[in-house]
């Protein structure tokens, strides 16, 4: 690779790369792709083994600060983040103030920002203490604002968080407890949604950790960058695919035609007609988070004693497309999105949910990343060229 900055001072180049296929925009020591082999580590360890060994809090250490925990650094991290989960009282009008129909990802994002207003102490990217404890508020908090959009989409009570419980049970009593009864974390989904949330930490310069970093370049705060990136992250191409494909899925199932069909739709390339969480940027191989998700949403669903259709038609749209030339010369396959939305949708999450669960799995990264560019000396504000197409110069017509 050649660092084309130096190249195009001394010769002039430009280079036209459109989404930036074959352009990096910096180095970075925190996760690794083989998008050929099918290979991603965090921080040099295989995902699989953090998938099996780790979990959300300590993975979230290791991306941040670059090694493993010891007992007494996660234990003291973990009690940190518990005792920064309250909100500002006004903070819950805020949420109050919103439209129940609005987009949970919408409601988040602006939560989030809505942190800068309420946390003036904490905005200076160049202050390690400040920079320290916008990284514990924004782990703790932007979980239960997850959970208040919602409670807010299904015009329910907002809840306090339970600061005895793991972030994992504490969230999901925040989404799925109410104030008449009291409520039981079920150790299966607790378990399940603790791994897809670390498969989801970090990957790289995805669109949404681009933009946070894009946006971090102009020394803009924490929580105006992090809440960039879920904007990024709510598009269909990007996060938004985890609910697209249960879209598509209950599409298929709802038309009574067969995935077949469906398949030779996508083939004829009708319009907006994809195969939605299939394909990805780097992956030219399964995606291994995908691995992970399938056999998690097996698991899931048979503990929980749900029967799906929806999975049924996920796993023959796989085995239709994994056989069919169109994919194959494609090198088309299942990515991390394909199977989350059933196992979400059993553990009792809205469609509309899910994206927002993607974004409070990717936190981690998106922290991270904004860390490691605002401690890097060669960090510059991104500002890409472009190449002018447009009009000459011309005069303004006298009328
Ligand atoms: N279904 C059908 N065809 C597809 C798909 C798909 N999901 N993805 C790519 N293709 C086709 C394209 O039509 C194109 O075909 P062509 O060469 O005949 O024109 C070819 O494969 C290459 O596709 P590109 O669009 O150039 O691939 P790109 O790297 O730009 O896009 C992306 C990657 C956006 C992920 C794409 O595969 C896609 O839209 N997938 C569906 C949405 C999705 O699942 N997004 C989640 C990605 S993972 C994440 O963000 C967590």
């Amino acid at each position: 690779s050649i660092d084309i900055s130096t190249l195009a001072k001394k010769t002039g180049l430009t280079t036209l790369d459109y989404g930036f296929v074959n352009t990096a925009a910096t180095r970075s020591a925190i996760t690794y792709i083989d998008g050929d082999a099918g290979i991603l580590r965090y921080r040099g360890y295989p995902i699989e083994q953090i998938a099996q060994n780790s979990n959300f809090l300590e993975t979230a250490w290791l991306l941040i600060y670059g090694e493993l925990p010891s007992a007494n650094e996660l234990a003291n991290f973990d009690d940190r983040i518990r005792h920064h989960t309250l909100l500002h009282e006004d903070m819950r009008r805020f949420f109050d103030s919103l439209p129940h129909k609005a987009h949970p990802m919408s409601v988040l994002a602006s939560g989030v920002s809505a942190l800068s207003t309420f946390y003036q102490d904490s905005l200076d990217p160049k202050d390690p203490e400040q920079v320290e404890i916008s990284t514990i508020r924004l782990l703790a908090k932007l979980p239960v604002m997850a959970a208040y959009a919602h409670k807010k989409s299904v015009g329910q009570a907002f809840l306090y968080p339970d600061n005895s419980l793991s972030f994992v049970d504490n969230f999901l009593k925040l989404n799925f407890g109410n104030m008449a009864e009291p409520y039981e974390v079920n150790p299966v989904v607790s378990k399940a949604l603790e791994r897809l949330l670390m498969l989801h930490e970090d990957h790289e310069q995805n669109a949404s950790t681009s933009t946070v970093r894009l946006v971090g370049s102009t020394e803009a705060n924490l929580f105006a960058s992090v809440s960039s990136g879920i904007n990024a992250l709510f598009g269909p191409l990007h996060g938004g695919a985890n609910e697209a494909v249960l879209s598509m899925l209950g599409e298929i199932q709802a038309s009574g035609q067969g995935v077949e069909k469906y398949v030779e739709r996508v083939k004829n390339k009708e319009q907006g007609v994809k195969l939605m969480g299939f394909g990805h940027r780097v992956y030219k191989n399964y995606d291994p988070r995908a691995t992970l998700v399938k056999e998690s949403a097996h698991e899931v669903l048979a503990a929980l004693g749900v029967q799906d259709d929806l999975l049924d038609i996920a796993q023959e749209l796989e085995h239709i497309a994994l056989n069919d030339d169109y994919f194959k010369e494609r090198r088309l396959y299942p990515n991390v999105d394909f199977y989350t939305g059933v196992i979400y949708k059993a553990m009792g999450f809205p469609t509309r949910m899910f994206t927002v669960l993607f974004a409070i799995g990717r936190l981690p990264g998106w922290v991270a990343h904004w860390r490691e560019m605002n401690e890097d000396p060669a960090t510059k504000i991104g500002r890409p060229q472009q190449l002018y197409v447009g009009s000459p110069a011309r005069d303004y017509p006298l009328r």
